[in-house]
Parts: structure tokens; C-alpha cells; sequence
């Protein structure tokens, strides 16, 4: 969603603020804006559309020149896209520019209080009420003045604050949206995500929520709203800077589901021995009392890590014998659940910033259950809240379509699976057997990505239909969600994904001549109930491209068109099926025109409700 990056220091800061923001063109906006203060005097300039556009007005205006300065890309939420609802938003009485991520949910009893003072706003946003209150509230101190404006909001926030009065001076404060400050000589840069100041500075501090930092060329203070000091734990990061490139590759989303082997191989280093059958997670290890006792598992996401959530509740019922349930986190939240002695929550999250995600999280705790987090994003929100966890280790995601992470969210929860499974009632034998599987995955992904052209080909056939079924059962019922899924956010062609037995209880009315009907139909348990759903899309008029594992040619008999992938253990099997369907979807939005890694209205890490 939206990107913040400020910089403080010695340098001109304008082009190192727009190379921050075009690293985070890829959380998805609809304007950007920078600030810049230049001779005491602060600079704007605002436009909406891509930060290319920001960068060529910045142009025609002869550029800004600073040494402090802040730049932010907008995702609309309060107020329409227009360059007047763009941050910076600016107090002119004392001459404060503000850039914020978040909500400020009390903003219009704000407004109300601030418009009795006199104050007239230009945007219709909930930001320039806080640059306002800040304002406001300045009596000659920029840290105090900020500090005392965050005890009156309500809301979630990450903002970054400059102020005329004060020229060597940059104010940031976090609470429930991420903000990283990154530590340079005699320079700091801070962001909202690490992607922006990594080609800076590996040497970063995450801020905790309610904490506020005073920033100048010579060092930091970190405080509290309360004024309360804080000590900030100062870390190496770790992203490397080709994982954020895209090193040759067309679309950060291709590079990523070329990735999937390597990111496998990362993600299951350490973890198995496959002699012992054995699982060895470091971040469950202190819990092994607790987990002994686990009764009943509750896992919670949104979006594709729902679909891996959905493939952890087969898992964990199917060989760890526990009762599980995987939920929409916006609807576990709100819905008054259930938690009894020995549920766990997992948390499945790429970003490990999704508000809903966090806030199902936040609920169960509450309510006594024991928390645990599969998240990529080391030291995000979510890792931060939790009880124990489990890192995909699949590395940075920067396409909005997520597919590494998927593989990487369904690889640690069969992890977890089989370390729990241990516990409970499965062989050795049978975990071994399932290690060596699992052990065998990336080399697997490797042949299905051979693929490929054969892939885009039957892509292409279909391409101009403007509706789609994808249909699958048991471990591959949500295989075949995530396939509609990737399909429509990219393609914007309208797909469904269902389990292959409800299509007749309705959908199948929509089935007419030419429909593309996509089938995960590799062998398993229900291979020959797929079968006949098969039979009855072709009876239909239908046209089935069917997923099949290699050597099936019966089914060519049944299917237009067959996409072949590796024999695997069927509960391993959702990391193979997938491989296909997203280069389908990739392929369908590219030969449609799309852009793939921006697609329209989509942000990466939705952080509002
Ligand atoms: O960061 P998260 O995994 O929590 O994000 C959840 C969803 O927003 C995300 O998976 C979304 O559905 C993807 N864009 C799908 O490709």
C-alpha cells in the first residue's frame, strides 16, 4: 500500500528519495509526493500516476535541492487520486510537511476541533489533519509537538515529519505500520520497507508502535509518545540487493516462480533429516510442552495465504490426526470464535503486516489461544506478536501476485505437520517417506518450469475468454482457488475456483461451448471423481485443461488441452499443481497487456481493514 522514504544527511536528496520510491512502486499506489527542505524553506511537489510522472514534473520545475527531505507513494484510501489528496500534506501556519501510512480513525472529531482553531484543509484526507495537528500542537519543539499530536489519534500509523522551524530535523513514528531507520555515516534513511535503503545501508532499526525518533546528520533519540527513552535494537538486514532486482528477468513475478526451487531449497535447509525422519524447527522449540497438549488448530489468513492456510487444514487433520480449520481472518475476528483450551492460531502471512491477518491474531491471543506466526517478512508485525513461529526463508516477494511465498507458506505448514505429526501418532517410516518427498520438490518445480512454452502456448488458445473455471478437490480443492485467484488479479479475466463436486450444485450453469475449465486432476485419492467432472465440463461444451501427473495418458482422452507435472505424495502435491497455473495466469496478463507487477487497484500488504 502506501511507501514511505526520508532522508537526512549530507547529500542532495532528491534522487536518492525517487530511487527509494521506485523500489516501492511495487506495494502498489495511485500518486506520489516529495518534500524537500531547501534553504529552510520547504519544496513540494505532488502529481498523481506513477512516480515517473513525479520525476518529470520534478523536471520541468527544476528539480529540488536539500539535504532533508521525504518522498511517499499514495495509495487512496481517504479522498480521491488527485495530486491535492497526494502527501506531503502541509501546516502552513508553521510550515510542517507530513507523509503518513495508516488510518487516523478519529480524523473527523480531529478536523472538527481543529477547524474551531481556525484551521481551512485543501484535501479531504485524514493526513493533513494530523500535519495540522501537529501544527497545532508545535510550541518550538518538532519531537514534543509530534509526540503530543500521536496521544490524541486513534488509528494505525507510520509517519514522517519535517518542519521549516527546524532545518537539520526529521521526526518518524510507528504504530501498526512498519518503519524501518537505517543507520549510514553521518546520514540516515528510513522507510517503510527495508527494499528502499538497502542499497544504502544494511545497518537498520525497526521502530516498536508508539515509538517516535528524532533524527539530525549527528545521531538519534527514540522515545516513547510518552517521552519515555527508548533503546532501539540495532540489526544487520539481510536482503540482498538481487533479490529486489530484477536481474534480468521481464517481471519480478516471473523471477519469483522461477525462484521456487531455490526458495524450497532455503526454505527446508536444516530443517529435515530425512534418515531420522525427523523435523528440526528452531522456532518451536521452546514450545514443546505446549504443543504436546494442542487439541485444536485454527489457522488464519487472507488472499493467497489463505489458500495455503486451507492446504494446512488437509495437512494437519490428514497426518497429524489434529483437528484444524483454516478462516478468512476478517471474518474469525468478527465473529465472536470459539478459542478452547489447546487451540493454537497460526498466522500465515507473506508480508506479515495484513491488518486483518494481524488483528484475527490479535483476537485469539485474547481470548487465550496459543499464537504462532509462517511469515516471510522477518521482524514484521505479526513474527513481533506471536507466541513462537516458523520463517519461510523464500526470500523478499515483490510482485503482487504472490508465488514463491505460496510454496514457501505450504512447505513450512507440511513442516509443521510432520513435527507435530511426530508427536502424535506418525511412524518414522511414514515421515521419512514424506521428507525424502518433500526433500525431492525443487527439483520437481525445476522440471515443470521446462515447461513453460508449452504453458504459454495453451495460454494463448484460451486467453480471449473472459471467463474461467478452476476446479479441484481435496489437497488441490484450494490449489485451484489460488489458480482463479492468480488469474484475476493479474489477467482481470473472471475465474472461479471451487471444489470439482460443487460445480453441479449451480456453477455448472455457466458452463457453455468454449468455456476454459481448468482441472487439477493429477492422480490421488479422488482421481477418477475428477474424472467424471471432467466428463460432465466436455459434456457441456466445455473446455478442459487438465493438470495431470506425468505419464497419465488416459486422460488426454478427456482434456483439450495437458499440462504434465511429476508424480509426488498427493498432501506434497499443491506445491507442483501450482507451478502451472501461475505461469497460466502470468502468460494470460501479459499477452492481454497487462503489467504484470503493478496490476490495477492491487496493493502487496493490504495494512488497512
Ligand atoms: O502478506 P500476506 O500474505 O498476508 O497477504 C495476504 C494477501 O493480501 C495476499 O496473499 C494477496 O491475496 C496476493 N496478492 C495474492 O497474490
Amino acid at each position: 500500500m502506501c511507501g514511505i522514504v526520508a532522508y537526512v544527511g549530507n547529500k542532495p536528496c532528491q534522487q536518492l528519495l525517487l530511487e527509494g520510491l521506485k523500489r516501492l512502486e511495487y506495494r502498489g499506489y495511485d500518486s506520489a509526493g516529495i518534500a524537500v527542505l531547501e534553504k529552510g524553506k520547504l519544496r513540494v511537489c505532488k502529481s498523481i500516476g506513477r512516480v515517473q510522472n513525479l520525476e518529470d514534473k520534478l523536471e520541468e520545475n527544476g528539480g529540488l535541492s536539500g539535504n532533508l527531505g521525504m518522498a511517499h507513494t499514495r495509495w487512496a484510501t481517504h479522498g480521491g487520486v488527485t495530486d491535492i489528496n497526494a502527501h506531503p500534506h502541509i501546516d502552513d501556519k508553521v510550515g510542517i510537511a507530513l507523509i503518513h501510512n495508516g488510518i487516523i480513525e478519529n480524523y473527523a472529531s480531529l478536523k472538527t476541533y481543529l477547524e474551531e482553531k481556525g484551521h481551512t484543509f485543501k484535501s479531504q484526507t485524514d493526513t493533513e489533519v494530523l500535519a495540522m495537528l501537529i501544527g497545532e500542537l508545535y510550541e518550538g519543539d518538532l519531537e514534543r509537538a509530534v509526540q503530543a499530536a500521536l496521544r490524541e489519534v486513534t488509528g494505525a500509523y507510520s509517519i514522517a515529519v519535517i518542519c521549516e522551524k527546524e532545518p537539520n530535523v526529521l521526526v518518524v513514528a510507528r504504530k501498526g505500520s512498519p518503519l524501518i531507520v537505517g543507520i549510514g555515516n553521518g546520514e540516515y534513511f528510513v522507510a517503510s520497507d527495508a527494499s528502499a535503503i538497502v542499497s544504502h545501508t544494511a545497518t537498520a532499526f525497526t521502530l516498536d508502535d508508539y515509538n517516535v525518533v528524532k533524527i539530525t546528520p549527528e545521531g538519534f533519540h527514540t522515545s516513547t509518545i510518552h517521552n519515555v527513552p527508548v533503546t532501539p535494537r540495532i540489526e544487520q538486514l539481510e536482503i540482498e540487493l538481487q533479490e529486489i532486482e530484477l536481474g534480468g528477468y521481464q517481471h519480478f513475478m516471473r523471477k519469483e516462480i522461477y525462484e521456487q526451487p531455490k526458495a524450497l531449497r532455503n526454505c527446508l535447509r536444516g530443517r529435515i533429516d530425512v534418515k531420522e525422519g525427523r523435523v528440526i524447527l528452531g522456532g518451536l522449540a521452546g514450545l514443546a510442552k505446549e504443543l504436546t497438549k494442542l487439541r485444536r488448530v485454527v489457522l488464519t489468513a487472507q488472499g493467497t495465504a489463505l489458500h495455503a492456510a486451507m492446504i494446512g487444514e488437509y495437512l494437519l487433520e490428514d497426518l497429524a490426526k489434529l483437528p484444524a480449520v483454516a478462516e478468512y481472518a476478517s471474518e474469525f475476528r468478527y465473529r465472536n470464535p470459539i478459542i478452547e483450551d489447546g487451540t493454537a492460531v497460526i498466522a500465515v502471512s507473506q508480508s506479515g503486516e495484513t491488518a486483518d491477518t494481524l488483528a484475527a491474531l490479535r483476537e485469539a491471543k485474547e481470548r487465550g489461544a496459543l499464537s504462532l506466526g509462517v511469515v516471510n517478512a522477518v521482524g514484521s508485525s505479526i513474527p513481533r506478536e506471536t507466541d513462537a513461529g516458523v520463517y519461510l526463508r523464500v526470500g523478499p516477494e515483490i510482485g503482487v501476485a504472490s508465488t514463491k511465498a505460496f510454496v514457501g507458506q505450504v512447505c513450512v505448514l507440511t513442516l509443521i505437520t510432520l513435527f507435530l505429526g511426530r508427536r502424535r501418532f506418525m511412524s518414522t517410516e511414514h515421515c521419512s517417506e514424506l521428507l525424502k518427498a518433500l526433500d525431492s520438490l525443487p527439483e520437481k518445480i525445476e522440471q515443470v518450469l521446462t515447461q513453460d512454452e508449452a504453458i504459454r502456448k495453451v495460454t494463448e488458445k484460451y486467453c480471449d475468454r473472459e471467463n474461467w473455471l478452476f476446479l479441484g478437490r481435496g489437497y488441490n480443492y484450494p490449489t485451484a482457488l489460488e489458480g482463479a485467484l492468480k488469474l484475476k488479479e493479474i489477467s482481470y479475466i473472471h475465474a472461479e475456483g471451487m471444489p470439482a463436486a460443487e460445480m453441479k450444485h449451480g456453477p455448472i450453469a455457466l458452463i457453455s461451448e468454449g468455456m476454459p475449465a481448468v482441472f487439477i486432476a493429477n492422480r490421488g485419492r479422488q482421481y477418477d471423481k475428477v474424472m467424471s467432472n471432467i466428463q460432465e465440463v466436455r459434456a457441456r461444451g466445455g473446455h478442459v485443461i487438465a493438470v495431470a501427473t506425468e505419464g497419465d495418458h488416459e486422460i488426454k482422452r478427456y482434456a483439450e488441452d495437458v499440462l504434465y507435472v511429476p508424480d509426488i505424495a498427493e498432501p506434497l502435491s499443491p506445491m507442483l499443481t501450482v507451478v502451472p497455473l501461475q505461469l497460466m495466469a502470468y502468460h494470460a496478463a501479459v499477452i492481454r497487456g497487462h503489467d504484470v507487477d503493478k496490476p490495477r487497484n492491487l496493493a502487496k500488504s493490504v495494512t488497512v481493514e
